[in-house]
């Protein structure tokens, strides 16, 4: 090389290096602390997240240090941050010895140190400066990624704002992880707590599954595809929604955590939702807007149904208990009722979404590992040619779907799937590649070549994703407060009302065949196995299926029926099925006179949802009795039935049979003869006024309809519907007389919950006396009587 060449070369090299220093100077230096450096997550994730970002952004003109921090003496910190920073591992593309070297000059800015007191914080923050100033860098911001456990977060957050924030004009972030309390309560608490000593931009809260490639691309794709979806995505042609996310591993070894918090805590509360919330939330106009994206994810928590017990389906592996009692010292009798599966069925009360049913479901010990959100559209197509000539790509009457595929499972990798018969999807090809047909892999029902497929050109881990966006300031891929509130407030009365539900026990694995099968019906979930819950597990032993049992036995010389609340419901709705089948086959119609009151709701609410099988346009309903107050009053007996059940079904409405209460502008006054109108519509319509069927409760008096001990009124005598007094109000009822019912062909009486306990055991030993519990009275001349229990009321 000529002198001249020499001296161009040395002029662009130092115009090169001075570039770099000048972008370095304008970029400025970051400082990493990683508090729980030495812990699991530490290990296994964010070391490896912070290497990856120190390789995307140090030729961007970035300068870095990583201070690892832990609780651990400097020693022994050192030695365990060494061996984490030696594991590290390059992208596939980078040569081992780039890969090396690179390694090395991150393990030179990677240091431990020993983080306890506020002391400790403020010399940390002082070594920071000391080296900034050292090296001539203009300080850029801090992020503080704490991988502690919460009850740590108050004090180390009070250090950090009062001697660790950064200089003027340089950012803090604040990295946090879940749990992010319990419930709305504590997670306000805790969300109080923080916003003392952070700004809201400062937190960042982490989801993991929002770092998830598949995730992460469900905004970018609804919105590069957003001509051919505009149409699809809607409750139009949307069937169903499934967010699914199955793990073969269980609790074991974390059970002191998992006890507090349970499957839907842990997975469904956060992963899940945030999932949910991507597929249905309004896309904005421009999805790399954070604030636009958060603005639109809260819209969609508030268009959220509540949820009710009825909601869910839960289970829990056998193991988990034995698991519980031995690594929490709990005594033999201990049984868990945390769930380690859950179903969810979620609806969304807005336009878009109106009726489609959102399914969300995970679980611990099951049969694979795979997280999925499957879009399954509707298919009103007919085909005129036979299936074998059906052609992926032209018929609409393969199945069509949309999937990302989380990963794990068959395909073993995260995937964008799209059926050939809806559209060839756009992925932006600089990150996402056709994914090679593998023959003989199916999913979801379909061969992997009726798919468009695509896959990541990189595969990365979403602590590498999150922390670059961390890094980047992208808000939209982290909990904001407002929306964590939002999913907790969406959470919370659900888990209350689920809090004493006894799960289903399930053996695990591949065993649990369809035990954990779901269904359906409305806004109803239920098991699709009828399995007969366990009634005492022996003391220690994991329980074997014999230990399974529905009791069936006597209770006052009649047959008994008990079993958790949901199975007796669902029994008793059975049962009053057949008998209304039965009835309608014989005679041509079916006369069901209910009860009032809060143990028959859910019944209604099981009866609402059999609109095919159940023969309403032949059943008749009557009351048993009526409490003395307009028929819209939310305290009559026909107004909870309205509510519950005739509002949701197609009887004819001349079969419906109120009690007339409310004659003459006036409330159940004798002169009306309410009570004597309503025995002779008895007596017209049914035959030798015999009802098919009667349905009543007791009381924890022993009541029976509004027949009350001390009171005479309806216990014998010709009159067939009486006007009785109640003790509690409103005191003035209606109600059909012992006599009457005892003429039924069947008589049906539930009782449910623990506050039955007391009178069921007295009741059982208690003779024939009508005067001081009526319900003693109850025996049907020549039909049949059948006690329907739950087993808080049977056994308490
Ligand atoms: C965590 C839950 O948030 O997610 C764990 O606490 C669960 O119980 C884990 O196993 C699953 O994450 P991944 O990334 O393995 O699917």
């Amino acid at each position: 090389m000529r002198p001249g060449c020499w001296k161009m070369l040395a002029v662009a090299v130092c115009m090169v290096l001075l570039a770099g220093l000048q972008a370095q100077d304008l970029q400025g230096h970051v400082s990493v602390i990683l508090l729980g450096a030495t812990g699991d997550l530490a290990k296994k994730y964010l070391w490896q997240g912070l290497f990856q970002l120190y390789l995307d952004e140090v030729g961007k003109g970035y300068s870095f240090s990583f201070h690892g921090a832990a609780l651990t003496s400097t020693k022994q910190g050192q030695e365990f941050v060494a061996k984490v920073l030696e594991s590290l591992s390059c992208p596939e593309d980078v040569a081992p010895e780039r890969c090396a070297e690179l390694r090395g000059r991150f393990q030179q800015r990677s240091q431990y140190r020993r983080l306890r007191t506020s002391e400790d914080y403020m010399a940390l923050s002082k070594d920071i400066e000391a080296q900034l100033q050292h090296e001539g860098l203009r300080e850029a911001g801090r992020i503080f990624y704490f991988s502690v456990p919460p009850f740590a977060y108050a004090d180390i957050a009070r250090s950090i704002n009062s001697s660790c924030r950064p200089g003027p004009g340089a950012w803090l972030r604040v990295v946090l992880e879940k749990p992010f309390g319990h419930d709305r309560l504590s997670a306000q608490q805790l969300a109080t707590e923080l916003r003392s000593f952070f700004q809201e931009e400062e937190m960042y809260r982490v989801d993991h599954y929002l770092g998830k490639q598949a995730v992460a691309q469900i905004l970018p794709f609804r919105d590069q595809n957003r001509k051919a979806l505009d149409g699809l995505w809607n409750r139009h042609h949307v069937e169903r929604v499934e967010i699914i996310m199955k793990e073969t591993v269980d609790a074991e070894g974390r059970t002191g955590f998992y006890e507090e918090y349970g499957v839907i805590r842990d997975v469904l509360q956060n992963h899940l939702t945030e999932i949910l919330t991507l597929v249905a939330m309004e896309l904005p106009y421009n999805v790399s807007s954070s604030e636009a994206v958060l603005r639109h994810k809260l819209q969609a928590f508030q268009a959220l149904r509540g949820l009710h017990k009825d909601s869910a389906v839960l289970g829990q592996y056998q193991a988990y208990s034995g698991q519980v009692r031995r690594e929490q010292q709990k005594p033999d009798s201990f049984h868990s009722l945390t769930p380690t599966f859950a179903g969810i069925l979620v609806h969304m009360d807005n336009l878009r979404w109106e009726g489609v049913p959102f399914i969300l479901m995970s679980g611990k010990a099951l049969d694979e590992r795979v997280g999925y959100v499957r879009i399954l559209f509707r298919n009103q197509a007919y085909c005129a040619q036979t299936e074998t000539r059906w052609v992926a790509d032209q018929s609409q009457c393969l199945p069509r779907q949309i999937v990302f595929y989380i990963g794990h499972g068959e395909l073993g990798s995260p995937a964008v799937l799209v059926s050939r018969n809806l559209f060839r999807p756009f992925l932006p090809s600089g990150s996402w590649k056709e994914v090679e047909d593998r023959p003989g892999l199916r999913l979801f029902g379909r061969p992997l070549s009726d798919f468009y497929a695509y896959s990541p050109v990189r595969e990365q881990d979403a602590y590498s994703v999150l922390i670059s966006h961390i890094f980047h300031g992208r808000k939209d891929s982290f909990i904001t407060t407002e929306n964590l509130l939002a999913s907790w407030a969406f959470w919370t009365p659900l888990l209350d009302s689920l809090a004493h539900e006894a799960p289903r026990l399930y053996p695990g694995g591949a065993e649990n065949g369809h035990l954990l099968d779901f269904e359906f019906t409305g806004t109803q979930l239920r098991f699709s196995q009828q399995q007969p819950e366990q009634l005492v597990p022996g003391p220690g032993s994991a329980p074997s299926p014999s230990d399974f049992q529905v009791l069936q036995s006597k209770y006052r010389d009649s047959p008994l029926i008990s079993a958790w609340p949901e199975e007796l419901i669902a029994k008793l709705a059975d049962d009053i099925e057949a008998t209304a089948m039965r009835a309608v086959r014989r005679f041509g119609e079916f006369h069901l006179a209910l009860s009032g009151g809060s143990s028959p709701v859910p019944l209604f609410q099981q009866l609402a949802t059999r609109h095919y099988g159940f023969p309403w346009a032949h059943t008749h309903l009557w009351l048993v009795d009526e409490r003395c107050v307009p028929l819209r009053d939310p305290e009559s007996n026909f107004q909870g039935l309205q509510a519950h059940l005739l509002q949701h079904i197609r009887v004819p409405y001349y079969n419906v049979h109120p009690m007339p209460v409310h004659l003459h502008q006036r409330l159940c006054a004798e002169e009306d003869q309410g009570a004597q109108m309503y025995a002779s519509e008895i007596s017209a319509l049914v035959t030798n006024s015999s009802f098919d069927l009667v349905l009543l409760g007791m009381g924890t008096d022993g009541h029976t309809a509004s027949l009350f001990p001390q009171s005479p009124a309806g216990l014998e005598g010709p009159q067939p519907v009486v006007l009785t007094r109640s003790p509690s109000k409103p005191h003035q009822r209606m109600s059909l007389s012992l006599p009457l019912i005892n003429r039924a062909r069947k008589v049906a009486i539930l009782v449910m919950g623990r506050m039955k306990r007391e009178i069921t055991l007295l009741v059982s030993r208690v003779g024939h006396e009508p005067k001081k519990w009526p319900i003693s009275g109850v025996l049907p001349s020549s039909g049949q009587l059948v006690w329907y229990m739950d087993y808080e009321a049977f056994l308490g």
